[in-house]
């Protein structure tokens, strides 16, 4: 069952929504932000809260790739793998990730730290090549630059 605190955040976020079922991004969302990652249990429980059914919110847990449907590392890498970026030199930005981390697309460190996945465009092609860490947007990336932003997020822990 869904924590208490859980149940008020989604309550607040679909306050507005049309529907309950509208709200299920937002609630899995919600969810994630608690749990780091959302499990099958976790579904059912959003499903069980919305008046949904398994299969309709894991259908969009699935498809909606900042919804993690396995357990994540501490950082969640997306980086983008669209055709600006690949112009601009995105294999060299998977590259030096993938060295640095010790990791293929889709895994996390052995430290628990990083998640690396790929991600279709980021609507940032002029500031290519992009990545999200945590949300939060890298641009025009070069190997120095990843070398950078990794050694400052690792530095603050
Ligand atoms: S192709 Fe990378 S942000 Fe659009």
């Amino acid at each position: 069952m869904l924590s208490k605190a859980e149940q008020t955040e989604i309550e607040t976020h679909i306050e507005h929504a049309r529907t309950r079922s509208s709200g299920v991004i937002e609630a899995l969302r919600v969810v994630q932000k608690h749990r780091g990652w959302i499990s099958d249990e976790a579904v059912r429980e959003v499903a069980e809260f919305l008046g949904m059914t398994s299969d309709e919110v894991d259908s969009v847990a699935t498809l909606y790739n900042r919804i993690f449907r396995k357990p994540v590392g501490k950082h969640v890498i997306h980086v983008c793998d669209s055709i600006s970026c690949w112009v601009m030199g995105s294999d060299s930005v998977k590259e030096k990730l993938a060295r640095k981390l010790a990791v293929s697309a889709g895994e996390t460190s052995a430290d628990g730290m990083f998640t690396l996945l790929p991600v279709d465009c980021l609507g940032a092609c002029h500031k290519a090549p992009v990545m999200l860490v945590d949300g939060e947007l890298y641009e025009k990336l070069s190997d120095e630059r990843i070398e950078e932003i990794l050694n400052e997020i690792r530095a603050k822990e």
